[in-house]
């Protein structure tokens, strides 16, 4: 563990910075060819995907937009609540474009088969998925990443732009949060 300050609230690393980097690499490869003449845009959902976003677009080597909105659909507690509430929206109009959702993690997928459905009524010609992390419920919402980095346990996790009550976002790895953390409510 890279953070000792923080060692003694964090079970064990399930994903490391070079993991996601690299994986991140071979997704880039396969969306330059799939999307190979076309100009995508990037849809980040912040704030956990600023990450992923910012690793995702640098691997890549054809140029792309790139936009953000802001969502939604958990508080500070550690359980999706179902509701998914725009708190910015996107400055691009993405009638006629091929959209690319990037998010940090699918738990149980409602977040992201409400944003899917929201973008396409806006005329987008295509709305895939990029999630650099896929937790087991996902299966639940039928939502299936087009380009996914791993799968993990359903457990809790930070870092890599995951947060508990805003904290641990910018840990390197992923790593399990103590349950003991959330527990106390620190
Ligand atoms: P979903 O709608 O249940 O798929 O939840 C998606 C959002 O919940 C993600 O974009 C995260 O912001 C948050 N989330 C889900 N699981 C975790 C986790 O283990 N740690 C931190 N945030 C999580």
């Amino acid at each position: 563990m890279r953070y000792t300050d923080v060692s003694d609230q964090l079970d064990e690393v399930l994903v490391t910075e070079e993991q996601l980097l690299a994986r991140l690499e071979e997704l880039a490869r396969e969306v330059e060819r799939d999307y190979a003449g076309t100009e995508v845009l990037l849809v980040g959902v912040l704030k956990g995907a600023v990450m992923v976003m910012a690793d995702f677009s640098r691997a890549l080597r054809d140029s792309v937009q790139m936009d953000w909105m802001a969502v939604s659909s958990y508080g500070n507690g550690t359980q999706s609540t179902g509701v998914v509430r725009i708190l910015k929206d996107l400055d691009t109009d993405i009638n006629g474009r091929h959209v690319l959702l990037v998010e940090d993690i699918i738990d149980t997928g409602l977040t992201l088969s409400w944003l899917r459905e929201n973008l396409m009524s806006r005329g987008a010609l295509s709305v895939k998925i990029l999630a650099a992390l896929r937790k087991p419920d996902a299966v639940v919402a039928d939502i299936v990443p087009d380009y996914l980095g791993f799968d993990i346990p359903n457990k809790f996790v930070v870092g890599y732009g995951l947060d508990y009550a805003e904290r641990f976002r910018h840990l390197r790895d992923v790593a399990v949060l103590s349950p003991h953390v959330y527990a106390k409510g620190e």
